[in-house]
């Protein structure tokens, strides 16, 4: 039985709101009226009820976006719609960084304080708001059944929000009868104040555009910017539909065999093989299979996902329908991150455009397969880019990651087998089927095929989404990208986001493929190549990375919860030169913790936390000196950790959490 002790009353605009999105209550029983002679004792269409409970998150969503944050009132009338606990709720509300369960104003300036935009003065950004405004949360109100005026706003410290390429960023959010959300790059203190006073001030949502426009070597990316986004007709003459049809033509197992030629290997971190995920969901008994495609992109650095769904949004829709067609899902969802109101706009439409014609839904091109697509917004959780979290998180439960066994093959979503895939390892589909999969095999290294996109921040002069073959240095790569500004030199990159690792300046003619990134102990993780030149303050660099962690952490599992914040702790004593014991005895302390951490985290979030930090110290030697400009003062420089670079000799494993195990006595991968 539901104990439901919440007796606040939702104001009928936030009733609205939510009835918008699940439809007119049945009755009494789920928060109509109720009227005696039909719903006196019986609760009909009970189980209908708590079958939505995947609807709690949207339903969070659509109240938040009314008013500006989740009231009493209408978390009750949420939990009476679902037939969900009020605590169970809250749980989930509270979980997300962009729903607020307090009163809070209706307009919202979410400014960016992550690695990227530190390096494009964020910081000194911050602080001129707290000095000009007030500290981020000033002025929200306290107390629980509080007046917030319409003209009442609030500026918040952000993670990053995937804009690293146009750093610093802002995201702004507008709550209302139509609520208003804006990506804003390239934003100054004065902009920030004029965003707080009047949200649909001048500037225009960040453009989608890329360095390497209309290059005619480009595959992934060579519709953005250059063909109109939003035209179903203007994707289909530049040869839009043409996989889908010729996916159709030659048959799912045939499709198959392609992507199992073609090598390609998953984009989003982990490098999963994904012809082999696709046939073991494929070959899997149980019915439906699900499909998602994982575009949370969260991971700090990392934006090229936006640059697809913004700028080729019918790519990931067509691609999607092949990868259900091939595995038999019928059901796939788009798990957006919420602070990408542009992406998640144009998908929709690209979605209802292909819907009309055919391309979506029932009987697709008279080939009588169906497939639903929708898309899922998430609400600030990085974790959430997990794919077991997003399981959780679709469900509506808190996004926390599952223990694996059993894989997503088996039993993902909805306890049914499920394809979970990046956005660009979709798109790649298409060119898999354009070529065909041995010739795009050719594409590349052995081991390493394809186009990859690549994601440049921090000191470069032409920061953006980069697409090149498997195979280029990274010393290449930066200078694609134009080189550091003023010639200056590169102090450190950090490769593969905040939960790849540092790598030095002598180590730039690595090759950017799996294997020669796996010999150097590196990742390539989703693509992150942030390049930080020698004005950079490393240390703050890696203060910022911790305090992510220690934030993003879900807390489910002991050494992850515990371990980010001893790490972030131990960072900040020696960052004012103020060690317990020595340096070295808080260098250990801070080893200790990474180990524990990597080898008993249930995933890749804890399993990661310390790579950054560890190269760091091993890589950069950060803390003894060798890198005197990131030594703040008080620090001993003649600590005795004067090993010399080890290239991560004394590393456990690999540093990218997720490496694909080799299934082992017939287990699916
Ligand atoms: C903390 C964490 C965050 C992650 N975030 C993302 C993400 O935003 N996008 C993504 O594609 N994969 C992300 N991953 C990796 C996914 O769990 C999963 O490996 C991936 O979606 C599989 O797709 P692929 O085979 O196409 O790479 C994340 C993993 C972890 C541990
Ligand atoms: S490792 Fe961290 S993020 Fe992952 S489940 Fe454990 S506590 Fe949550
Ligand atoms: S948008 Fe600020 S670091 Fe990525």
């Amino acid at each position: 039985m539901d104990l439901r002790l919440l007796e606040a009353e939702a104001l009928p605009e936030e009733r609205a709101a939510i009835d918008a999105l699940l439809g007119p209550p049945h009755g009494g029983w789920d928060g109509g009226e109720r009227v005696i002679a039909r719903d006196g004792r019986a609760l009909y269409g009970g189980h209908e009820v708590r079958s939505q409970r995947h609807l709690l998150l949207p339903a969070l969503n659509a109240a938040q976006s009314r008013i500006g944050w989740i009231s009493e009132g209408a978390l009750n009338y949420i939990c009476t719609r679902l037939s969900v606990p009020p605590a169970d709720a809250y749980g989930v509300a509270t979980f997300y960084a962009l729903l607020s369960t307090t009163p809070r104003p209706r307009r919202v300036v979410h400014v960016c304080e992550d690695v990227a935009c530190r390096v494009a003065g964020s910081d000194k950004l911050i602080a001129a708001l707290n000095e000009r405004v007030g500290d981020a949360g000033h002025g929200a109100p306290a107390g629980d059944h509080v007046m917030i005026g319409d003209d009442d706003a609030i500026w918040l410290r952000s993670p990053c929000l995937g804009l690293c390429d146009q750093a610093p960023a802002a995201f702004t959010q507008e709550a209302g009868p139509v609520a208003v959300e804006r990506l804003l790059g390239n934003v100054k203190v004065e902009d920030v104040e004029r965003l707080l006073t009047d949200p649909h001030f001048g500037k225009d949502e960040a453009p989608v555009a890329i360095p390497q426009k209309g290059d005619p070597s480009l595959r992934l990316l060579r519709r953005v910017d250059v063909v109109d986004p939003a035209s179903f007709d203007a994707y289909r003459a530049s040869g839009g539909y043409a996989a889908l049809r010729r996916a159709i033509e030659i048959g799912p197992d045939a499709v198959l065999r392609e992507v199992n030629d073609s090598k390609l290997m998953g984009r989003g971190g982990a490098a999963f093989p994904t012809g082999r995920k696709w046939e073991a969901v494929a070959r899997q008994p149980a019915r439906p299979h699900y499909l998602i495609c994982n575009a949370d992109e969260s991971e700090p650095g990392t934006f090229k996902d936006r640059v697809i769904m913004a700028g080729d949004p019918f790519s990931l829709v067509e691609a999607m329908t092949i990868a259900a067609y091939v595995t038999g899902s019928t059901h796939g969802f788009i798990y957006v991150r919420g602070e990408y109101p542009l992406p998640i706009e144009r998908l929709q439409h690209a979605i209802d455009t292909a819907k009309r014609r055919g391309m979506l839904g029932a009987n697709i091109l008279g080939a009588g397969f169906d497939f639903e697509l929708e898309i899922r917004k998430g609400a600030g959780a990085y974790i959430c880019g997990e794919e077991t979290a997003i399981f959780n998180s679709i469900e509506g439960y808190r996004g926390e990651p599952r223990s694996k066994p059993p894989f997503p093959v088996v039993a993902g979503v909805f306890g049914k087998p499920t394809v979970i895939n990046n956005v660009e390892t979709f798109v790649n589909v298409l060119e898999i089927l354009r070529i065909g999969g041995q010739a795009y095999a050719k594409i590349g290294t052995e081991q390493s095929t394809g186009p990859k996109l690549y994601c440049l921040s921090g000191n470069v002069t032409r920061p953006g989404t980069y697409e090149v073959p498997f195979g280029i240095t990274l010393r290449e790569l930066i200078e694609l990208a134009g080189g550091v500004p003023e010639g200056r030199p590169i102090q450190a990159v950090l490769l593969g986001g905040a939960a790849g690792l540092f790598v030095r300046p002598d180590e730039l003619d690595m090759k950017m493929t799996f294997e020669d990134a796996r010999a150097a102990r590196a990742t390539l993780g989703s693509g992150v190549v942030m390049v930080f030149d020698d004005n950079v303050d490393l240390l703050d660099m890696l203060l910022r990375v911790a305090a992510f962690f220690r934030d993003e952490s879900c807390g489910q599992c002991v050494p992850c919860r515990v371990g980010t914040v001893r790490q972030e702790e131990a960072l900040h004593r020696m960052s004012v030169g103020k060690p317990i014991g020595s340096m070295t005895a808080e260098i250990s302390l801070i080893e200790e913790i990474g180990v524990a951490m990597r080898d008993a985290s249930i995933c890749g979030l804890g399993q990661t936390a310390y790579s950054a930090v560890e190269s760091a110290i091993k890589r950069l030697h950060l803390f003894n000196g060798a890198t005197p400009k990131s030594n703040p003062p008080g620090t001993p420089a003649s600590d005795p950790l004067d090993a010399p670079p080890s290239l991560g000799a004394e590393d456990p494993k690999p540093q990218q959490s997720e490496q694909p195990k080799p299934p082992q006595n017939g287990a699916r991968p």
